[in-house]
């Protein structure tokens, strides 16, 4: 019953992330439109840092305890990600440290760089595991 409970927050969990990094991906596309990103591109990075140090490992945990078959294939895309994310805070700090407060071709490669999440990742894999998940409860039709 808990497990029943815990998958149903789940679900909810990847359907709200899925609409949360779309969302905050095209307000950094628009930032950058609008040469606005130095500002928004700190922001982006934390959420992105977030995102890959616990939505990532939820989605993981919950993937085992539910026998997903694809959880090495999906858990390597994860890994891969985090690593590119990781690798763009690093030239972040160091732009920070050098005095500037963002970079303009660095908010191009980060928007381009979740673009491609998105279409690699989150529209498909993610979505997949969001449906295996659902017919994984009981109440499923
Ligand atoms: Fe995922």
């Amino acid at each position: 019953m808990q497990l029943t409970e815990d998958l149903a927050v789940s679900i909810t969990f990847i359907d709200e992330k899925i609409e949360d990094i779309i969302m905050r991906t095209d307000n950094l596309r628009q930032a950058v439109k609008w040469r606005l990103c130095r500002y928004a591109i700190e922001n982006m990075l934390s959420f992105l840092e977030e995102y890959t140090g616990s939505h990532l490992q939820k989605e993981e945990s919950h993937m085992r305890i539910y026998d997903y078959p694809q959880y090495f294939f999906h858990k390597e895309k994860h890994e891969q990600f985090a690593a590119r994310m990781l690798a763009l805070k690093e030239e972040w700090l160091k732009i920070r440290t050098s005095g500037s407060k963002g970079s303009y071709e660095l908010s191009v490669r980060t928007v381009q760089t979740v673009i491609d999440w998105l279409n690699d990742h989150v529209m498909q894999d993610d979505i997949k595991l969001a449906d295996f998940l659902r017919k994984k409860r009981p109440s499923a039709g």
